[in-house]
């Protein structure tokens, strides 16, 4: 995430505000609500995973789950695609824009296999960052979901001779459509001169306004008189053209206005470029567009369709330039709300200096590592017991990590959870449920990887639709011990993985 984050929100709503039960059918969101005592998300009856004979559901596992488990709700994907687009096309009618847009996933939001699949069988383009991801795209090709109408945008440094560059004029001869996005200059000469047509983009840095707003000292990007030289520098070699002004210039936690207004230096440079770049098409306005992670998210996403393209046809009417056609790499708004991660309170514990402490079987802050890192919150609610009093508390995972809490340290966001005693914890289990965390948040947490305190990594469940009407279910098990001591080393000498002496220099 390489833009300037607005500071998260300490008082933003994450969840019930007051202690008294929630009204049945109430509604928390666009895809979270009350049925009876216990919450639904997706029209999923969230408790029926721990406990299947309560509230048999067609397709999902009549196997009890183990706490914490993880939830990917892929049908959400295609939809939020599927919206987006829906919502461009609107603005694209209502002002009467002469381009088209195109709508990219930007794959580092969340890079698992079943994501990818799913943003492409939705018809997104593909945003990458690094060589790893080109072995990506070549499985994705081969699978047939990724056809050559579909843009491949190859963001992140490419230096000359890197694997990545390398691997990219690899790819370009098993895809017609893969746009290098040149951030530095150094990164032509990795391209140039190897007999390899390539289209390609350039990504420019905010230059400073005079409000003081700009990004002069981002180390992503060229400044505009970089940018000309560039340009002139791909259209000097032969098979290569400009085709992507690159302009990543607004950022979630904005508003739509102030979105679109941070993208204005971004247009104008393109409308400035267009007169002498006739092969230049694409404006790219990156990412930074929110998905909803708190109850109280309300960015417009048709009001911003409408002012970005009334603002693109603004300024290249006053430059008499061609209007752009617009891509958007949508990151966060993809991925955010198809993941929700539940856990079972096992212990409840008075405060004496404040609000009372419910501690979870898992922990909060690698599982969520924005919440420490960056105080970010998301949507946490509980499962059952909604029909009881509610208390304001605070969340401690089971880590011995003082960060390991949430709401995060310095939030003033209220966190109200049923009121129950230890005895009725112990006899009914409360479980709640993190919700809108499918972005980024695993993969800075790691897939798979040993963590904080040798937890072992949660079984996952990954939700589609199936032909029927119902759900398909695929389960991917949680480590066990052994699988965490592995990842640490031990025993590894008797499986793969094993560590080879390494051949020491000779030396005289
Ligand atoms: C070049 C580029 N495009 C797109 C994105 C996605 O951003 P978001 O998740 O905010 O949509 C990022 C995030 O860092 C990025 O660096």
């Amino acid at each position: 995430m390489d833009f300037t984050h607005a500071p998260p929100s300490a008082a933003c709503r994450i969840g019930w505000q007051s202690p008294t039960p929630v009204s049945e059918g109430h509604r928390f969101n666009g895809f979270i609500e009350t049925a009876g005592s216990r919450l639904q998300a997706h029209g999923l009856e969230l408790t029926a995973f721990f406990e299947p004979d309560r509230a048999p559901a067609r397709g999902l596992p009549a196997e009890a789950m183990p706490s914490p488990l993880e939830i990917a709700f892929l049908p959400n994907i295609r939809a939020q695609v599927t919206a987006m687009d829906r919502c461009f096309r609107r603005a694209i009618d209502d002002v009467g824009y002469p381009a088209p847009f195109h709508f990219a996933f930007a794959s580092k939001a969340n890079t698992a296999e079943e994501i990818v699949r799913s943003t492409l069988a939705a018809g997104a383009h593909h945003e990458m960052s690094s060589d790893v991801d080109v072995e990506i795209v070549r499985r994705m090709i081969r699978a047939g979901l990724l056809p050559e109408d579909r843009m491949v945008i190859a963001n992140g440094f490419k230096g000359r001779g890197s694997a990545y560059a390398r691997n990219l004029l690899a790819l370009r001869g098993e895809h017609p459509r893969v746009v290098p996005v040149l951030e530095d200059a150094s990164e032509l000469r990795g391209f140039a001169g190897r007999g390899v047509e390539f289209d390609f983009g350039i990504r420019c840095k905010r230059p400073r306004e005079a409000d003081g707003a700009g990004d002069r000292d981002s180390r992503f990007g060229v400044d505009a008189a970089e940018v000309e030289r560039l340009a002139a520098g791909i259209e000097g070699t032969p098979g290569s053209r400009f085709v992507l002004l690159h302009a990543m210039f607004g950022s979630a936690g904005q508003g739509e206005k102030e979105f679109v207004h941070a993208l204005e230096p971004g247009l104008d440079l393109y409308a400035r470029l267009d007169r002498n770049h006739p092969s230049l098409r694409f404006f790219d306005f990156g990412g930074g567009v929110p998905g909803r992670t708190t109850l109280d998210d309300d960015f417009d996403y048709d009001r911003f369709a409408r002012l970005l393209l009334k603002r693109a046809l603004d300024v290249c009417t006053r430059h008499g330039a061609r209007p752009p056609a617009l891509i958007g790499e949508f990151g966060r708004y993809t991925v955010s709300e198809h993941a929700a991660h539940l856990f079972r309170v096992i212990a409840a514990k008075p405060n004496d200096a404040g609000i009372p402490w419910y501690l979870v079987d898992g922990s909060i802050m690698t599982s969520f590592p924005d919440t420490w890192a960056l105080g970010e919150h998301f949507i946490c609610l509980p499962l059952n017991h909604l029909d009881r009093p509610f208390q304001r508390v605070r969340l401690g995972g089971i880590t011995c990590d003082r960060d390991d809490v949430y709401p995060p340290r310095g939030s003033t966001a209220p966190l109200f959870l049923p009121l129950l005693s230890a005895a009725e914890l112990d006899e009914t289990p409360l479980y709640v449920g993190f919700f809108s965390v499918g972005a980024y948040q695993e993969m800075l947490g790691g897939v798979r990887g040993s963590k904080h305190c040798v937890l072992p990594e949660a079984t996952e469940i990954l939700i589609d639709d199936d032909e029927n009407g119902g759900f398909r279910c695929d389960i991917v098990p949680g480590h066990t011990t052994e699988d965490v001591l592995h990842n640490l080393g031990y025993g590894r000498t008797a499986r793969a993985g094993a560590p080879r002496t390494a051949a020491p220099v000779a030396l005289g």
